[in-house]
């Protein structure tokens, strides 16, 4: 079995999966999403507190496997340095006092291996990941090369939909909470579809989030920021950031022939994005997949499952050398 550990950003989470038939042995995560909301996003101090608080609290429960491990593993990139540090810290520990070896993990990589909880992994196929801290489709050839087709060059889907949350009071994160108001509201509004007609296979979210205070604005002056007019926004701008993302995968499509297609990240628990995902590649022809609810947001199963690839390749990183990089290096994350 294998013992994984994700700290990147404000979950604490450890699995145990069994290397062979992938079965979850021990899964837990505490969230600290309360603990933020007060902030309107993820104050790296408090999280790393709360991180060294939660980890060894989960660890202990997880006791009972300590004497079947065959690996231990953290995810080491990317995320907020003073998040990762906890987990890779634990998972040093961990290694040297059970003497197994150590396998760091690359995030992004565990979020397309949530895809694979339960089976083995099957490439090539196109990645949509939409997450807090990224927007990215993918190409994932057969051998595992990566090649990146669309990135955002400002602030990433979901954390269009967690600001838009913050400017209407709602809370953090804003995800769930602005497809809960978007459901009974009304488009009304005139929001940009971003980067419409331009023919770059980029993403962006800046502009509309704008859009969105501007609107908030004119119907504060007015007097007229309701509840109605609240839940009408957020479907208009649930609406225009679901549109950006389609509007580029479209074109990506029409640009490469993907037979699988996944979707992940925490984002991608999104139903209204789902539906139009899911439309988009039954015209294609094209076979799609989802995460698992649960196991959108960031989580150790997924952590653990991208680990027994590389336990089964024996790639190991000595617990000296096994280094915490914030930033994103994607293309040496298949390698
Ligand atoms: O993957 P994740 O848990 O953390 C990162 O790696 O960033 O993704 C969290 C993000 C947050 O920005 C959250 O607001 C967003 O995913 N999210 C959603 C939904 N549920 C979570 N965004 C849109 N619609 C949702 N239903
Ligand atoms: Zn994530």
């Amino acid at each position: 079995m294998i013992l994984a550990i994700e700290s990147s950003c404000d979950d604490s989470s450890v699995a145990v999966m069994d290397e062979r038939s992938f079965e979850l042995k021990f899964y837990e995560k505490i969230s600290q999403e309360a603990d933020h909301a007060k902030y309107g996003g993820v104050v790296p101090e408090l999280a790393a507190r709360l991180h060294t608080e939660a980890l060894p609290r989960i660890l202990q429960r997880a006791k009972p496997y300590f004497s079947e491990l065959s690996a231990v593993a953290a995810t080491n990139t990317p995320g907020l340095s003073v998040s990762l540090i906890g987990g890779v810290n634990m998972a040093k520990a961990l290694a040297l006092a059970l003497n197994l070896p150590l396998i760091g993990v690359n995030h992004l990589i565990g979020h397309v291996y949530s895809l694979f909880l339960g089976s083995e992994a099957r490439f090539p196929m196109g990645v949509l990941l939409v997450s807090g801290g990224h927007t990215m489709v993918l190409d994932i050839g057969a051998a595992g090369g990566i090649e990146i087709l669309a990135t955002t060059g400002d602030d990433s889907f979901g954390e269009s939909f967690d600001k838009v949350a913050k400017m209407l009071g709602l809370g953090y994160p804003g995800g769930a909470l602005i497809e809960e108001l978007a459901k009974d509201g009304e488009p009304r509004f005139e929001l940009p579809v971003p980067l419409k007609g331009d023919r770059r296979l980029e993403y962006s979210f800046s502009g509309l989030k704008n859009a969105v205070r501007v609107q908030i604005e004119k119907l504060k002056e007015a007097g007229e920021l309701d509840e109605r007019a609240m839940r009408d926004l957020a479907r208009c701008f649930e609406d225009a950031a679901c549109a950006h993302i389609l509007d580029k995968l479209q074109r990506i499509f029409e640009l490469r022939r993907f037979a699988r297609f996944g979707v992940v990240g925490g984002a991608s628990a999104n139903l209204h994005l789902r539906g139009l995902l899911t439309d988009l590649c039954e015209r294609a022809g094209c076979e799609i997949l989802f995460a698992p609810m649960k196991f959108c947001s960031d989580n150790a199963a997924m952590i653990a499952r991208a680990a027994i690839e590389k336990l089964r390749k024996k790639e190991f990183t000595a617990p000296a050398e096994l280094e915490i990089i914030p930033h994103l290096n994607l293309r040496s994350a298949f390698e």
